[in-house]
């Protein structure tokens, strides 16, 4: 089982508190940015917690299984854009960068106009803070400070957010532009923001708060045994340890540092799309010939509709697709 799942609970317990459920929606998607980078493993658990953790009305998974398949076909025809039957690797690169880059868009879109319903120029960070966290002004400093209660939840969140609005404030005047905006909600899209992304990734694992991320914390971010239970450790947990002792941990020392964890989550040259775009061609190609047909991507229908190609089921269930 997955902390992130847990956290995500756990955070959506305390936002089901919080008026705005839109900024809920958002604090959750913050949590997961980083997740987006991770490795494989993470990343396959992390499409499907996150598909299924939609709750708007048009969930995919709300369809009947047969028109889902067919809207799935449907897709196919679209991401084959040379329409040549096969859909290959370069053309699901395409395409996955087009859902990620649509997704952003309307997702700044909508957070730019809700805060900024009067067109300026840029949110001023006083205005984004009362509409966030303004509930918080009402709460006691005791309520705020109490080590693991709502109110210490917030308030680190409050910071967390304080920060990042600083790393995406280019011109340093306190407030954001469109595109600084952007950045803010969305670093993982962003060069600039790398190492704001590596810090609050590091801090999400860093359980002990030594500043850097041990094997126990790196495995136990992925992974945990279900409790009281002695079941075999599975080979991918395995493989992830040799990982880290063998590649992660450049220097050696038992440790990843923030440079090691940048190297592992946003190396320079990653391309993400392309990533997913092979995992999935790797996972569906039966007849290994390097590019898939409907039919081999029909059969593994799962993967897909908790894939990025899809945009987590959500381009299934667009009304203006189909
Ligand atoms: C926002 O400000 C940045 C500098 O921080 C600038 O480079 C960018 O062009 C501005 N964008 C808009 C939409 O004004």
């Amino acid at each position: 089982m997955l902390t992130s799942l847990f956290v995500a609970l756990a955070i959506s317990a305390v936002f089901a508190g919080v008026p705005n459920s839109d900024e809920n929606k958002r604090m959750m998607d913050h949590l997961s940015d980083a997740e987006h980078f991770k490795n494989e493993h993470h990343n396959k658990q992390f499409d499907h917690d996150a598909f299924l953790g939609e709750d708007q009305a048009k969930t995919f998974d709300q369809l009947p299984p047969e028109e889902s398949k067919r809207r799935l076909g449907m897709i196919v025809d679209k991401i084959d854009s040379d329409g040549d039957g096969f859909v290959s690797l370069v053309e699901l690169k395409d395409w996955i960068r087009y859902t990620q880059q649509r997704y952003i868009e309307e997702d700044v879109h909508r957070h730019w106009v809700q805060h900024n319903p009067d067109g300026a120029e840029t949110i001023p960070w006083e205005t984004y803070r009362k509409n966030v966290y303004g509930f918080m002004d009402d709460m006691s400093q005791a309520d705020l400070q109490a080590p693991n209660s709502e109110g210490f939840t917030y308030s680190n969140l409050l910071k967390r957010d304080r920060r990042r609005w600083t790393y995406a404030d280019g011109d340093l005047d306190d407030a954001l532009n469109r595109t600084e905006f952007a950045g803010f909600l969305h670093p993982e899209d962003h060069p600039g923001m790398r190492d704001i992304v590596v810090l609050e990734t590091l801090e999400d694992i860093d359980k002990d708060k030594d500043g850097k991320v041990s094997l126990e914390e790196y495995i136990g971010d992925m992974y945990k045994p279900e409790e009281g239970e002695l079941e075999e450790e599975p080979d991918w947990v395995k493989q992830e340890k040799e990982q880290f002792t063998g590649y992660r941990d450049t220097n050696k020392d038992g440790f990843m540092d923030a440079g090691e964890v940048k190297d592992w989550i946003a190396p320079p040259e990653f391309d993400h799309a392309e990533a997913e775009a092979r995992h999935l061609v790797f996972e569906a190609d039966s007849d290994a010939d390097e590019k898939l047909t409907k039919t081999e991507i029909l059969d593994k229908y799962d993967l897909f509709v908790g894939s990025q190609a899809t945009d987590f089921g959500e381009a299934l269930a667009r009304h203006d697709e189909f």
